[in-house]
Order: C-alpha cells, then structure tokens, then sequence
C-alpha cells in the first residue's frame, strides 16, 4: 500500500507517520509538506527511508501535488493545514489559502487521478463552543466555527461534502478534540507549558484559566484515522475523542506537578479574543462503527508526554531557537525562506 500524508512534517502528521509505519511495515508513504514554520524534518528522524519519501511542496501549488501522487496512490491523508488560533486571530490569509483553497486543489488532483480514497483531518473546533452542561459533541451539530482557524476548517470540511456528494469523491472526514504528546510545537499550550516548565520560566494561562478542553494523545488520534482509512464509511464524519475533559488550568497544574515546576508559574495574561469555552467530543460513532477506542487515560499519557520532552531537550531546544530550520539546508542543501 502507498499513500500521500500532507503536512506529515507536522506534529500529529509525523506521529501518524511513525506509528503507521511500526504497524504497517510494508507501507509506503509519501510526504508532502511546504515545511511552514511549523514543519520540521525533525519529527522524522528515524523512520525507515526505504518506505519513507519526503517531498517538499505546497498543497496549493496543483503541480506540487500531482507531483506527489505520480502515478497513483491508494490513499491520500490529509493533515496540512495552518493550526494555530492565535497567528489567525493576527493574519487569516495563509489560512484561508492552504486549509481552504490547499483542500480543494487536493480533491481535483485526487479526483484526476482517480486516488480511491481520501481522509480530511479536521478538528472539534468546526462546532464552536459548548455551554457548561450541554451534552458533547456528535457528527450531526451544525458547524458554528468562532475562529478564523475553525472558520477555515469548516470550509474545508464543506469542500469534501460538497465533492462526495456532487462527485461521489471517496472522503471520509475525522474531527478530533485536542492532541498532545511528542514533537509539538511549542506554541501550543501543553509544550508550552512542559518547556517552560522545564526551564522554570512562567506559563502564560489566558483568562480564568476555566476553558475546558476534551484531551486525546496524538497516538489514540493516529490509530482513529487508520481505522476510518481502512473501514470508514465513505461520505461519512467521525468525531475523535478521549473521553478527557479538563479546565485549562487542570491540565496546567497537572504539567506543573509532573515536572516538578512550582504552580506559581502559572500568569494569568488577557484571554484570547473570542476564547471558545468549553469542546467536548462525543465519539460513539466510531467505537460502535470501527471498534477504537482510546488506549491512553490523561494521566499516563501526560506523564508519558512531559517525560518525552525531559528526554528531548535537543529537540524543543533547537525549535525554540530557530536552529531547526538549518536542518533542511543539511539534508536536502537548500534555504528553507
Ligand atoms: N493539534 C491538534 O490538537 C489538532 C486537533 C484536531 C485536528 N487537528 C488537525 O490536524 C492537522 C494537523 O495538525 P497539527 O497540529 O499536526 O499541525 P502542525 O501545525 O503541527 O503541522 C502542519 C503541517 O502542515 C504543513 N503545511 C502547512 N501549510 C502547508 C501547505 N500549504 N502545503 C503543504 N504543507 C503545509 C506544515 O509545514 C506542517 O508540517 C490539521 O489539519 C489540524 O487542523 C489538529
């Protein structure tokens, strides 16, 4: 089997990568990915090159793309997107380029080639915020997106409907709830926090610190979307999640402790413009329909994941520093902009 992962530089496209090959070792997977500010070849280090091919490009660039299906995949997972809340709150553009735009030149390459399948990796945040005693999201709600991030990746998950129905385009869409564990980038709140940790400087928490999150370890996401790849009913949504609700300030403190960091590191700073309030996910579907269910509790994955970073102070060293763009320029000679 060979298939096209997008955006497999990135924090959950490398796990999924890593993991899928450990389990599937005679896979092939091709990796296109623009290597953004957020892609690191990095997160790659390791993994088999015989069934590894990495492809820098852009999923907006049609030639890129079919470049990287030549002639012919069995499947296209596509996880390259621009992920972070706040730089949408700054500047929308590259969201709406790659995560809209992006999506839809991949549907007409994958249309043109005739890929038999498709899995859109979307996220709970396409359903906007819950209130406080509201039951969990399910695959039905309606798409009410708070963000310029959320708003993007609800157009795109509108672009696969849009193309399984008019097209019989053979997509599936999974919407996951919050990822932690290795090789994320540390913008994002729980490597953030690890890092900081780690080093003893402070840890920035927005507002009241009670926006409540649903947590799933990147590997539980990974096994998800091999399922909904293998057996996932075309046409088809399927809400990931673990079960895993908790105020943003739990998990901080949670942090804190496992590092061995005092709480006082916590500083409340001003809340994010259109902070979302509570995600929760419900995902019934896909335990009954395809039989995951999450492997790791919070607890152990946390664990797990703040010792991972303890163990890999290169790494998040040489992303908080820059140093890991050089990287590229080692291994493939050339300046990544
Ligand atoms: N992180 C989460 O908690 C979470 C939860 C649910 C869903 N998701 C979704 O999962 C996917 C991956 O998220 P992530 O956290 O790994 O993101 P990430 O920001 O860590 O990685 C994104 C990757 O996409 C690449 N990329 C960006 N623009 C590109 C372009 N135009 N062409 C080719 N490659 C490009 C980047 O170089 C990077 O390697 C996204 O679609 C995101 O919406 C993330």
């Amino acid at each position: 089997m060979r298939i096209l992962v997008t955006g497999g530089a990135g924090f959950i496209g490398s796990n999924f990568i890593r993991w899928a090959l450990s389990d599937h070792p005679q896979l092939t997977v091709v990796n296109l990915d623009a290597l953004t500010y957020a892609g690191n070849l990095q997160n790659l280090e390791g993994i088999p090159a015989a069934h590894h091919v990495f492809m820098r490009g852009d999923i907006r660039r049609r030639e890129d793309v079919d470049g990287a299906i030549g002639d012919g995949v069995d499947a296209i997972v596509h996880f390259a997107a621009e992920t972070h809340v706040d730089r949408s709150i700054l500047a929308a553009d590259d969201f709406l380029t790659t995560n809209v735009l992006g999506t839809q030149v991949l549907i007409e390459a994958a249309r043109r080639a005739g890929v038999p399948r498709f899995v859109h990796v979307s996220t709970d945040e396409v359903y906007g915020s819950l209130a406080p005693d509201a039951p969990a999201f399910t695959e039905t709600d309606p798409l009410e997106p708070n963000s310029p991030y959320s708003a993007s990746k609800a157009a795109s998950d509108h672009l696969i409907r849009a193309a399984f129905h008019t097209f019989q385009f053979p997509a599936v869409i999974t919407r996951c709830s919050n990822n932690y564990g290795p090789y994320q980038f540390p913008e994002k709140f729980v490597p953030l926090f690890v890092t900081n940790a780690l080093t003893g400087e402070p840890c920035p928490l927005y507002g009241d610190g009670e926006n409540v999150r649903d947590w799933l370890h990147v590997e539980d996401h990974a096994r998800a979307i091999w399922a909904v790849l293998e057996r996932g009913q075309l046409g088809e949504v399927y809400n990931v999640g673990g079960h895993a609700e908790m105020t943003n300030r739990q998990v901080a403190e949670h942090i804190l402790d496992l590092a061995g960091a005092p709480r006082s590191l916590i500083r409340p700073v001003a809340d994010r413009p259109g902070h979302d309030r509570r995600y929760a996910m419900n995902p019934d579907k896909l335990e009954r329909e395809l039989g995951w269910t999450p492997k790791w509790n919070f607890a152990d994955g946390i664990a797990a994941t703040v010792s991972w970073y303890r163990t890999h102070e290169d790494w998040w060293r040489a992303v908080k520093s820059g140093a890991y763009r050089d990287y590229y320029e080692r291994q493939y000679g050339g300046r990544l902009s």
